[in-house]
């Protein structure tokens, strides 16, 4: 039985909720009644029964369960590359790059590309996820091409930053090894639709797909993070037994038991009283861009103009990035004593993947000394727990969610309880948490001024902007 599989196992591993801090008993009259809660209750079962109704159309919630054969062909896929290559280099942004990052930091070695090479579990990884020139001349410097593997990323097929990611890599490939780049490109794409598809096809790559009613932000459960985890010797089949693990959980309608809602609907009665910041802070680096992930899922999703009726929204709370204890020295003077605006979110670990203790010395300086016999992993928790209570002290909205260990499974349940979270808060809030109308009208103007054919009305409607007043720019 792998450990995954074992019920003792799965409820060591079980997250764990406080919402103490978010509560009138603890935090007095800035705190949540409950009566508060209690007096949403049919809102919130509404919520649950729609969601349930249309679980069917929110295919990434299939991902924990259906994908046995796929992980059969990522495994085979990543052993293949292990063998044969040094570096495996992803192409992609957004919801195709953001969730690979993730959980490479969470799960490998917090120096992974530094490891000597039998000391790795894999190839080096990189991501590039931005078109800035310097970062792509930057990579090329550090790779040898020829012992690298590269894989494009893009669910719509056509994103223009990962189009030229690509044209810029098959161009060297092709340099290198003519007309066959199969060996050195992989595509994950949209099956039918997009170009990747078709350039898959023509360079006939080793494809996988981003299945149907998976977008971009709820795709890292499916070959998007998978490959990227796996090639790097990640356990993805305990990843996907920790997200199945928390859908069952998040199975439960009474939202004081489902970790999922019971997040949701805290946030959603936060921004009801204009605590519209929404500040995610891990104690622990390897969960540093766990924020990254959960900013672009939270941002993209909830931030509408419009409810689904059509009628004026402006929804959503703008997600914060922050590490303790580092942003302890950079922004907790903000979360205690700025404005009432914001709910914080603790990230804390119980049992860190190593212990370091701090070795005694300086004892004649007792403001230094006090430390000695203690150990980091103390001083980072003990560094939590003071910031929570500073946090409360304040008056300020905060709660807290705590992974057992970092590993696969209680990475598979983060990941799993934010989307369901994010799904249930736009139900709340009533708005559409699944497209990005915002992002697309960007793309298109980015096409238009590069000269896509089809953007000619973008085109001339961005020409028709009056020009930029010159006493309104300086230097
Ligand atoms: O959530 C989304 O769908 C978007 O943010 C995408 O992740 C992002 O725009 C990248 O899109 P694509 O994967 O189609 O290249």
């Amino acid at each position: 039985m792998k450990r995954y599989e074992d019920p003792a196992f799965q409820t060591r591993m079980r997250l764990r909720i406080d919402y103490n801090n978010m509560m009138a008993l603890q935090l007095g009259d800035r705190g949540i009644a409950d009566a508060e809660l209690d007096a949403l209750a049919p809102r919130l079962a509404a919520a649950a029964e729609a969601l349930e109704a249309n679980r069917s159309q929110m295919r990434w919630r299939d991902l924990p369960h259906n994908q046995n054969q796929i992980v059969e062909e990522i495994e085979k896929t990543a052993a293949d590359i292990r063998l044969r290559c040094e570096n495996f280099v992803v192409l992609g942004i957004g919801g195709s790059a953001l969730g690979p990052i993730a959980v490479q930091q969470a799960l490998s070695h917090l120096r992974y590309n530094d490891l000597p090479n039998e000391k790795r579990r894999g190839p080096r990884l990189f991501v590039i996820d931005n078109v800035d020139p310097e970062s792509m001349a930057a990579l090329l410097d550090v790779i040898d091409v020829q012992k690298t593997v590269f894989n494009v990323i893009t669910k719509s097929g056509g994103t223009s930053e990962t189009m030229s990611q690509l044209l810029i890599v098959s161009d060297i490939l092709h340099r290198i090894y003519g007309e066959d780049i199969s060996g050195h490109l992989i595509a994950i794409t949209d099956e039918v639709r997009g170009n990747l598809i078709k350039i898959a096809r023509l360079e006939q790559l080793t494809t996988f797909y981003v299945p149907d009613g998976v977008g971009g932000r709820f795709s890292e459960l499916c070959p998007v993070g998978l490959l990227t985890a796996a090639v790097c010797g990640i356990d993805i089949r305990e990843l996907l037994a920790g997200a199945a693990y928390m859908d069952e959980w998040c199975r439960e309608r009474d939202v004081r038991k489902n970790p999922a809602y019971l997040l949701a609907t805290l946030a959603y009665i936060a921004m009801q009283r204009g605590c519209n910041i929404n500040v995610l802070m891990p104690y622990a680096d390897s969960l540093k861009y766990i924020s990254d992930w959960f900013a672009q899922l939270w941002a993209e999703s909830l931030g509408k103009r419009v409810h689904r009726d059509g009628s004026p929204a402006h929804t959503g709370q703008t997600p914060v990035k922050a590490l303790g204890v580092t942003d302890q020295h950079s922004q907790v003077q903000l979360y205690t004593e700025g404005p009432f605006d914001k709910v914080i979110t603790f990230l804390g670990v119980d049992r860190y993947r190593t212990e370091v203790p701090i070795p005694k010395g300086y004892s004649h300086l007792p403001d230094v000394s006090f430390l000695c016999g203690h150990s980091l992993n103390e001083l980072i928790q003990a560094e939590q727990r003071a910031t929570e209570y500073a946090v409360m002290k304040s008056g300020h909205l905060s709660h807290t969610i705590t992974l057992p260990e970092v590993n696969p499974f209680t990475i598979g349940e983060l990941l799993y309880m934010f989307e369901v979270m994010t799904a249930f808060a736009g139900e709340l809030l009533n708005i559409n948490a699944f497209d990005q109308p915002g992002v697309e009208e960007g793309k298109n103007a980015t096409y238009a001024l590069l000269g896509k054919p089809g953007y000619d009305e973008k085109r001339a409607e961005l020409a028709a902007q009056p020009e930029r007043a010159p006493q309104y720019i300086i230097g």
